[in-house]
């Protein structure tokens, strides 16, 4: 793994946005893999400034987002479809076509849970993963477990990732149950990982992540296996390491 300690988020989002930038600097047909929750963010406002200033062309990229909540119609203001699309896919040069997510009110679990995975397989893979972290070590929405699931599932939330987007949702019984996400296999069939984290409360996580074994429990654990990681953290985050 990579590790690189920057001093703020300000730092962290603008490194991170000239990563993914030179990812498809380099390769204009880049599939990309997006993450939600709100550190990723600032690293769409600083793609969408790299995109205005002309150094970025997102004509021929792909997305694919690593999961949606179960049950929420892709216009529910919550959805992590309107989440990325108001964040980056509208304020960017790509074909709305080029933007993918698993339904989360498709009518049936498994077939969408097999449609997402073979997207992402006729696209060629995905180039770039973009990462956050849960406070429990989760990525995606692959919850602590007793196995590395291996394809697109549908996931029981934790208590813990539930309280975390009460802030989105407005109270806890808003907050959905079950969510479909790539699995660990997905996420780690990946060319280049960019994991982001800031602040105290992602210390834990990260230490377990990159000085503990690989275990379930802690699923982004799993990352040390993998040949091209780059962990990006602020001061904070990096504060147990
Ligand atoms: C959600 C997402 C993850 C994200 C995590 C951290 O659970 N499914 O992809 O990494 O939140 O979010 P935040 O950046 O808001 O702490």
């Amino acid at each position: 793994m990579n590790i690189q300690v920057v001093h703020n988020y300000e730092q962290l989002c603008e490194m991170a946005a000239y990563i993914v930038a030179s990812q498809i600097i380099t390769d204009p047909n880049s599939v990309i893999g997006t993450a939600s929750g709100s550190t990723v963010l600032g690293v769409y406002n600083g793609l969408v400034e790299l995109y205005e200033a002309g150094h970025v062309d997102f004509s021929k990229v792909k997305l694919f987002n690593l999961d949606e909540f179960y049950g929420l119609d892709k216009h529910h203001e919550q959805s992590r479809y309107n989440l990325i699309k108001a964040n980056l896919v509208d304020r960017i040069n790509m074909p709305l076509e080029n933007f993918n997510l698993p339904c989360g009110t498709a009518e049936e679990v498994f077939p969408e849970c097999k449609r997402y995975e073979k997207l992402i397989d006729h696209t060629g893979g995905i180039d770039l993963q973009l990462l956050g972290i849960g406070v429990n070590g989760h990525i995606g929405f692959n919850e602590p477990s007793d196995y590395f699931a291996p394809y697109t599932y549908l996931v029981e939330l934790s208590e813990s990732t539930r309280s975390s987007n009460v802030s989105f949702f407005g109270h806890i019984s808003e907050v959905p149950t079950k969510a479909y996400s790539v699995g660990i296999g997905t996420i780690m069939r990946a060319g280049n990982i960019l994991l982001i984290a800031e602040g105290e409360d992602k210390a834990w996580a990260i230490k377990e992540m990159i000085q503990k074994r690989v275990t379930p429990q802690i699923p982004a654990s799993i990352l040390q296996f993998h040949d091209n990681v780059t962990v990006l953290i602020d001061e904070a985050a990096a504060s147990m390491l």
